[in-house]
């Protein structure tokens, strides 16, 4: 008899921090050979402060070629001063206001996808609309075609959902090691990019691509290798959390039903309604920094070099700040959620992740009266450890007259 070990949930991932939290809300972890920062107050102080805590992650990457192409331009992983001119580049095109005029394509996008499910009752929701709809928005921005997405979806599962990640392993190796597995698939993502950034050059529009190529960095146009790590950054960066978002909502009102009644009768509520999922299944559920010189993060001291590991979704479970933490309540007079992150990292993507999930959802509470979680089939959980998403969910739904 063979024994499969059980695929961690959510739940589990929630009992092992509060476990660490129990030794402190900063440990060092022996076996992961890290430090976890499962405080609110704490995880934002190292997310807040990128000179004592590096996002240059380097060291913990595979020394790889394809790698090094890709971080180029993905900023993510930089420190002052380039992560500043870097985003700047891009940062006008995601303001609330930018966004805001997506709005009615957004609404279009949702309502075709829907459209294409039009008499089904029984619709699987990741597929027919909570990962087509942000991949196709973004893949417009960037001017990428977006019916190459069953490539996009390909790369994203590469990175994003790994199985083979759990407590009782290295994190840090586990990670190092599927990224080292992860190398053909950015082989592949840097060759499609490079050719979508020659032919744009030839062929300059009305998009991000076209933008950058026509970017200036301290007198210097981009070259195009670097802009390659940039569309990556957001096209993944772009598509996958918000994909994560529309499900989770989901999950969270199955199993709060009073509140998505609430939701329902008063659409002005989904904003909030939204934060609270955002706190309480957090997609990217921990970041990482190191720390470039020795540094007192609350009472404990971390040396220069220590990996740090902010537990965002421990520190959106924080009781200091969220009173009933474990509890999913829409009505919080305050929801300081750090599921976007927190800093100069901060997400750039958050007003546009933010209006699709609002867009969408109020569509679908629209067009359904009723929306329920398929019982006889299987709702699969991504790997909770690294993104806390669903991959599958199947959903019996009844039309509005
Ligand atoms: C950064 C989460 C949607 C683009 C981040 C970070 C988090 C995050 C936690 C900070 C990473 C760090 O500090 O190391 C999310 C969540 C989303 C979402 C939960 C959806 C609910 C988006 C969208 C875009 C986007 C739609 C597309 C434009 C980015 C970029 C960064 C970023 C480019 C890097 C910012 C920087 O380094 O300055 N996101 N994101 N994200 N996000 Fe998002």
């Amino acid at each position: 008899m063979t024994l499969t070990k059980k695929a961690p949930t959510l739940a589990d991932l929630l009992d092992w921090l509060e476990r660490q939290r129990s030794r402190g809300q900063v440990v060092y972890d022996e076996k992961q050979r890290c430090w976890h920062v499962l405080g609110h107050s704490e995880a934002a102080a190292v997310l807040s402060d990128p000179g004592a805590f590096s996002s240059d992650l380097q060291e913990l990457m595979p020394q790889q070629e394809d790698f090094a192409l890709f971080q180029r331009g993905n900023f993510v992983r930089m420190d002052p001063p380039r992560h500043r001119k870097l985003r700047g580049l891009v940062s006008q095109a995601f303001t609330p206001r930018v966004v805001a005029g997506l709005e009615p394509r957004i609404a279009q996008v949702t309502n075709e996808l829907l459209d294409g499910a039009a008499g089904q009752t029984r619709v699987e929701l990741i597929d027919k609309l909570a990962y087509p709809l942000p991949v196709i928005v973004i893949a417009e921005l960037l001017g990428i075609p977006a019916s190459d997405r069953p490539v996009f979806h390909r790369w994203a599962e590469t990175f994003f959902n790994r199985q083979n990640i759990d407590p009782d392993q290295s994190l840090l190796a586990a990670g190092k090691e599927a990224m080292e597995n992860a190398a053909p698939t950015v082989r592949e993502m840097n060759a499609y990019l490079l050719e979508h950034i020659r032919n744009r050059r030839g062929n300059l529009a009305d998009d991000l691509t076209s933008k950058l190529i026509l970017a200036e960095v301290d007198g210097e146009r981009l070259a195009d290798e670097e802009i390659i790590g940039f569309l990556g950054l957001l096209l993944l960066a772009g598509h996958i959390t918000t994909t994560a978002t529309l499900g989770n909502s989901v999950l969270c009102f199955e199993e709060n039903p009073g509140a998505a009644a609430e939701v329902r009768k008063d659409p002005g509520l989904l904003p909030d309604a939204i934060e609270e999922v955002l706190r309480f299944r957090t997609p990217f559920p921990r970041l990482a920094r190191v720390a470039t010189r020795d540094t007192r993060i609350g009472e404990v001291d971390l040396p220069a070099g220590a990996v740090v590991m902010p537990w965002i979704a421990a520190a959106n479970r924080d009781e200091r700040v969220f009173t009933e933490p474990n509890r999913f309540d829409i009505h919080r007079p305050r929801n300081p959620q750090l599921a976007f992150g927190h800093g100069i990292h901060f997400c750039i993507g958050a007003p546009l992740a933010r209006l699709e999930a609002r867009i969408a959802l109020g569509i679908m509470f629209q067009r359904y009266a009723d929306i329920s979680v398929a019982l006889d089939e299987p709702v699969e959980e991504a790997n909770p450890w690294l993104m806390v998403n669903v991959n599958r969910l199947p959903l019996d739904l009844r039309p509005s007259r």
